[in-house]
């Protein structure tokens, strides 16, 4: 099979500006990207820049953008990314690019990982049993590679770096429900804390860049159950995630609605709901708050519903 590769090039160490260079492959049948990058740097030119180890999935460390697609390439048959005969390779976003497709994801990735304390704290209280049911979930999170593919496709992290992202919080969530680890309440806090898991968004993006089914984004919803269920709705620096929460089952549970403008002042107090004023103005003109909420058919119902579900997690705090 005849593939055209164009790979975007650049050195930032001997300065000049990115360019793209063309490399035409005849590939073995059921090639990948990666095979096909290291046919060229060692039949065309040594000197392309590319990552990867371990040419299986297992080692995270060959994600690039094929096509426009980010991905890993050694898990990128050349058969199902080709188009009309050329697959353009670019490399990864938002991380420090060091030389072509090579990049240094230190801050973008590592720093993150490191401030959610990947590793099992404990009380230095002797080490109880722990059944396999109870490990079972965090097998499943073990699985994951720190690809860091699900930041990479981060609709947050696009708009805001500084964002933990994904992979350091679903890292920290698979520390949170190991039944060894002592720290939950802590990670939940560092969690909880601006630019945390509270900004996620749920664009569901995590999940469908995760190549072995972590399901990043789902972690995320199970990690602000667990930080609820703990008493703790927001970080110590965020009370503003508190408050949004309060004023939202607030608004539901007493009239069935969602009151926007009522959780907006509740959450961001009167300067900040007045920052926001042209946002209100446009969704008010497009239909997309109303001013007033009356009580909505079925409200009581929704109210015995909360009032239920209150109960019995108190009951269950006991
Ligand atoms: S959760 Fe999935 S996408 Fe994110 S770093 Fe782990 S393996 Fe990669
Ligand atoms: S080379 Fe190891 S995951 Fe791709």
């Amino acid at each position: 099979m005849d593939v055209t590769f164009k790979v975007r090039r650049h050195d930032p160490r001997t300065g000049g500006k990115p360019s793209q260079q063309e490399y035409s492959v005849d590939l073995a049948p059921g090639a990948t990207v990666f095979d096909a990058l290291v046919q060229i740097r060692e039949e065309q030119d040594g000197s392309l820049g590319f990552r990867g180890n371990c040419g299986r999935g297992f080692c995270g460390d060959c994600v690039v953008r094929m096509n426009g697609k980010l991905t890993l390439s050694c898990l990128t048959p050349v058969d199902k990314t080709v188009k009309d005969g050329v697959i353009a390779v670019e490399p990864a976003p938002y991380a420090r690019q060091t030389k072509d497709l090579m990049y240094d994801d230190q801050t973008f990735l590592w720093d993150k990982y490191r401030a959610m304390k990947p590793w099992l704290v404990s009380d230095g209280a002797p080490a109880k049993p722990v059944t396999e049911e109870a490990m079972a979930n965090v097998r499943t999170m073990m699985r994951c590679t720190m690809c860091g593919l699900c930041d990479f496709g981060c609709t947050v992290i696009d708009v805001d770096q500084g964002f933990m992202g994904p992979a350091a919080l679903t890292k920290a969530y698979r520390f949170m429900i190991d039944p060894r680890d002592t720290a939950t309440k802590e990670r939940l806090t560092m969690a909880g804390e601006p630019k945390g898991m509270w900004d996620c968004v749920h664009c569901w993006e995590a999940s469908e860049h995760c190549p072995v089914g972590i399901d990043p984004t789902h972690r995320i919803m199970d990690m602000r159950d667990l930080s609820v269920r703990h008493g703790i709705r927001s970080g110590k620096q965020n009370p503003k995630v508190a408050r949004h929460y309060d004023s939202f089952a607030k608004s539901v549970k007493e009239s069935g609605w969602l009151d926007e403008f009522k959780i907006t002042m509740d959450t961001e107090g009167i300067m900040g709901s007045l920052r926001l004023a042209p946002v209100a103005l446009k969704a008010l003109t497009r239909g997309k708050v109303a001013v007033i909420h009356p009580k909505r058919s079925g409200a009581e119902h929704i109210k015995r519903i909360f009032e239920k579900v209150e109960a019995e997690f108190k009951a269950g705090q006991k």
